[in-house]
């Protein structure tokens, strides 16, 4: 007897699986041979944009300063993916369990995207290891990423596919019109999230796909339930973007190049603060193609359930 590839199942379409694997394969890179290469950084240029730093929006700070501030909050840019990769990889393999004894090619689609993610949180360590070296010492990046995952891993799968299609999203959307057309940052830094971005391009894919599987599965009653998790998901996210902002914020008031005022200091927190929100939250939500897919899973009243939540967060 044959062991069967496809499945009669009418929501896994196993061609768009296997062209996920296709380009999968096509792009693979290695973390030295094709990005790395040997290269450090260039600590004479900005890593994260300003579209993305708001460093800009700072005028009291000198060129030098904003330029610091850029490579901090790239530094924990760098660590936050590290972070959620962590809880993202775990889930991959959770919902693949689908597909075990089921449709093959949608398996090896999500193996794939597992191992990537494991790849990806190595980089993301190399790459906090190289700003260690060229950066003062008195950085803290504070979120714990195997306790941050348990406390994700413990909500629906709907709503953890939901915060992770949205960041795979904003992932593509930061390099598309930030990271790779600000000719001021450093090369490797810009190396780093192309290549990320080669992958994640398949994973928005993925994403949307298992989600809406996910989301076939679902009664009323527990898909309202998960948009509750959806919600405390991220007000998480909003309490560790608070943290973090507020230790980077410290660390910058150590090491920038002159003693700040005390209403300084207020504007750096509101701004890194109002900074994390955009890279992490609003520029996501405001994704049409994010927005547009939870739409069409959730009621209007839903809708304004998690519109209020955010309130706050993009106001
Ligand atoms: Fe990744
Ligand atoms: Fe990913």
């Amino acid at each position: 007897m044959q062991a069967s590839q496809s499945t009669s199942n009418p929501h896994v379409d196993s061609a768009r699986y296997a062209k996920l694997i296709e380009v999968s394969k096509r792009i693979r890179w290695d973390i030295d041979r094709d990005v790395i290469r040997g290269r450090q950084f260039d600590f004479a240029k900005r890593f994260l944009p300003d579209g993305l730093s708001k460093v800009d929006r700072l005028q009291f700070l000198t060129a030098n300063d904003q330029r610091l501030l850029s490579q901090i909050q790239g530094r924990t840019y760098a660590n936050m993916f590290g972070l959620v990769e962590r809880f993202i990889a775990a889930k991959m393999l959770d919902v693949s369990r689908d597909h075990w004894l089921g449709d093959q090619t949608a398996l090896e689609a999500l193996v794939r995207v597992g191992d990537e993610e494991i790849k990806h949180q190595e980089l993301f360590r190399r790459i906090e290891r190289m700003c260690a070296e060229g950066m003062p010492g008195g950085y803290t990046f504070v979120p714990e990423p195997n306790a941050v995952a348990s406390a994700v891993l413990a909500k629906s799968t709907w709503a953890v596919m939901a915060l992770t299609c949205h960041i795979e999203l904003f992932v593509l959307a930061h390099y598309r019109e930030s990271i790779g057309t600000d000719a001021d940052v450093s090369e490797l830094w810009k190396d780093v999230f192309l290549y990320h971005w080669k992958e994640e391009s398949q994973h928005a894919i993925l994403d949307e796909m298992e989600w809406t599987r996910e989301d076939a599965k679902l009664t009323p009653e527990a898909r309202d339930a998960a948009v509750d998790d959806l919600i405390a998901l991220v007000g998480a996210v909003d309490g560790i973007l608070q943290v973090q902002s507020a230790a980077d914020a410290h660390y910058f008031v150590e090491v920038c190049s002159r003693p700040m005022t005390a209403a300084e200091v207020e504007a750096l927190k509101a701004t890194v603060l109002a900074a994390y929100r955009w890279q992490y939250i609003v520029s996501g939500v405001q994704i049409p193609r994010f927005s547009n897919l939870l739409n069409g899973m959730i009621t209007p009243a839903q809708g304004e359930r998690i519109v209020a939540a955010l309130a706050p967060i993009m106001a």
